[in-house]
């Protein structure tokens, strides 16, 4: 088959590792991709919204099946795009149409669809501009802290968590009147806060049949003790112990089931990830929020825990008879480490030769933002640069080669958070 991957982060990259091991796979191509996707596949040059750069690409080479990183081209519909042109029907998508990728792109979509599936998630209501004297009078009291979330996609900064009365009456103002997130904050969901600790489970699904793919946790802050600002991700771990099998039970009962079922319910043709945001609240989960496509860096520890052929998987997702192919999971832990550049999330500088990734030999390096120089030295050129996934017998040996990996690798300023894991090792010990 030749295999199309969009986008250029970690997650692109290990997408790519993990298919140009499969058998089926006979050309690899990423579009745009980074230093670390060049080794296993070929670079094309193109933006993952550029939707007729993109059919064009894949109708020269005759592309068998593209798969979607990132959300956006989902959000814009790109899986409808394909759809609609003659010649490109044929092609195997892996990602949901424009009204699925809703999940993820309305949270007041999502809010809606759980409480129509009966999907356990935080009581909510929704607010627009018409709507601001009613939200403030009901923000104002709403038991604290009170959960302020922008509808629309806001690159993973449209949620504020309010303290006190005054925040929330403030931060609604400032959303639904000054446009704190442009168009995203027109309408804002406000919801109740869920104590409990979290994690991610994700599904891959055909529209009918699922698989529930191995479990994280992920680290969002820059700081360690999770202190500072929110980054795309500063690390992740799997399995997470607390998701035993009656934990994971109660999620396929009453979540996965019931999403799959309600989407096709509601003629949602569906055929991708499932990425469930959730809070384990005394051992029963509630889901934070739903997003149509695997996370980053979550995907540098899933991908590698998957022992199938994720060909075998992704090409029956795309022709919907994903219950006849089998799916094995490794039970080896797995971790990653995400080094960034230093300023990250705020500004910081780009172009810095990065040293050492070839002596690593105990983890695997999965590139994020990388790009070869004028002379072809691999640099930095964005702020998460690389996550190095350790796998292990246990946790502690997973991070144990993780950590030995990142040792080796150096460039100007880079920074990452040395407590990784080190809460999911104190759960194990008690
Ligand atoms: P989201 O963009 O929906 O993933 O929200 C970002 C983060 O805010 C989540 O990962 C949670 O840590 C936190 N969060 C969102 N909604 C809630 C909630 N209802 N209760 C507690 N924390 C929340
Ligand atoms: N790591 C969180 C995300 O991919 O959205």
């Amino acid at each position: 088959m030749k295999i199309l991957v969009l986008g250029s982060g970690g997650r692109e990259h290990a997408f790519s590792w993990k298919i140009s091991q499969s058998k089926k796979c006979e050309a690899l191509y990423v579009a745009p991709g980074n230093a670390g996707t060049t080794g296993i596949a070929t670079n094309v040059n193109l933006n993952v919204n550029d939707f007729d750069g993109i059919k064009d690409f894949v109708l020269t080479k005759s592309i068998d099946l593209v798969v979607v990183g990132p959300e956006d081209p989902l959000v814009k519909g790109i899986v409808d795009y394909f759809a609609e042109h003659e010649g490109l029907k044929n092609v195997g998508l892996v990602g949901p149409t424009a009204a699925g990728a809703m999940l993820e792109g309305s949270k007041d979509f999502s809010k809606e669809f759980m409480q129509k599936h009966s999907i356990p998630t935080a009581m909510y209501k929704t607010f627009t501009k018409d709507s601001l004297e009613e939200g403030l009078n009901y923000v104002s009291s709403h038991p604290l802290p009170v959960v302020l979330k922008a509808d629309g996609l806001a690159a993973g900064k449209g949620v504020i968590i309010a303290q006190s009365h005054e925040e929330a009456r403030n931060t609604l103002t400032e959303m639904l009147v000054d446009a704190k997130f442009g168009e995203a904050s027109s309408r804002v969901v406000v919801e109740q806060y869920l104590d409990g600790i979290e994690l991610s489970v994700f599904v891959l699904t055909d529209g009918n049949s699922y698989k529930i793919l191995p479990e994280a946790k992920d680290y969002k802050r820059i700081g360690e003790n999770d202190e500072g600002l929110n980054t795309g991700g500063m690390g992740a771990v799997s399995p997470v112990p607390f998701a035993n099998t009656d934990f994971i039970n109660k999620v396929e009962e009453r979540i996965v089931l019931p999403t799959v079922n309600g989407l096709k319910a509601d003629g949602i043709d569906y055929k991708g990830f499932i990425f469930i945001g959730l809070m384990n609240m005394g051992g029963d989960p509630y889901v934070i929020e739903y997003n149509v496509r695997m996370g980053d860096p979550e995907t540098q520890v899933v991908l590698p825990r998957i022992k199938s052929d994720l060909v075998d998987l992704l090409e029956a997702t795309a022709n919907g008879n994903l219950d006849e192919v089998s799916f094995d999971i490794d039970h080896q832990a797995a971790t990653t480490v995400v080094m960034v550049s230093g300023g990250y999330p705020g500004s910081y500088p780009k172009g810095y030769e990065i040293s050492g990734i070839e002596n690593v030999n105990e983890a695997t390096v999965f590139h994020a933002g990388t790009k070869f120089n004028d002379s072809e030295s691999v640099v930095t050129s964005g702020g998460r640069v690389l996550a190095i996934t350790g796998k292990g017998d246990t946790v502690e040996n997973a991070l144990e080669n993780a950590y030995n990996g990142v040792a080796k690798i150096s460039w100007q300023d880079e920074y990452h958070r040395r407590d990784i894991g080190q809460d999911i090792l104190r759960l194990l010990d008690k």
